[in-house]
């Protein structure tokens, strides 16, 4: 996707390890919503949160009419495509998207989404196989639980509520306390 490569800045929409992962340079990081998609961990992990024989768990967005995503939007240099493109190589494609910023600007934008067509999706599972899996699996950058636990905090300090990664966080923790019990 090359459409934004001779602007300046481009908006970029973050709403996993994109929120609270900032390993890339920007130019700003403002609060942002992101309207007809919702976060699910639907996505396989076999370089991040798991390896290829047991992949770990990550988000992805859905199409859902009426949902409201919310997340982060960083305005990079297109230069920055690059390292991220590699970081995101999982699976997940650039795709242009209008978003919103939390002082009421529509910008474009584009957003790292992973369709069910990719051969690392999962697809739908229960809030416990989901747990399960998270709290199972492991990755070169780390436990796929961190990933979860990072999310959800950082959804907290956004203000976002976000029923599908609470109730996957609550079932992860139970899960803990039940094994250190
Ligand atoms: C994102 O954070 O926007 C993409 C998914 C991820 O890297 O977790």
């Amino acid at each position: 996707m090359t459409r934004f490569d001779d602007h300046d800045t481009v908006w970029l929409f973050g709403y996993g390890s994109l929120i609270y992962k900032t390993d890339f340079a920007f130019l700003e990081r403002r609060p942002a919503r992101l309207r007809g998609w919702t976060r699910r961990f639907w996505q396989g992990s076999h370089d991040h949160r798991g390896t290829p024989d047991a992949p770990g768990r990550v988000v992805t967005l859905v199409p859902r009419e009426s949902a409201i995503c919310a997340g982060v939007a960083y305005r990079i240099t297109p230069a920055i495509f690059a390292p991220l493109d590699h970081r995101e190589k999982n699976g997940y494609l650039r795709l242009a998207t209008a978003l919103t910023l939390d002082d009421g600007r529509d910008v474009e934008g584009v957003v790292y989404i992973a369709t069910a067509d990719n051969a690392a999706f999962l697809g739908p599972a229960s809030k416990q196989a989901i747990a399960r899996q998270i709290a199972a699996s492991h990755g070169p950058s780390g436990p796929n639980r961190d990933y979860l636990l990072h999310l959800a905090d950082a959804l907290r300090e956004l203000g976002a509520d976000d029923p599908h990664v609470f109730a996957i966080e609550r079932e992860l923790l139970a899960l803990v306390q039940r094994t250190l019990a």
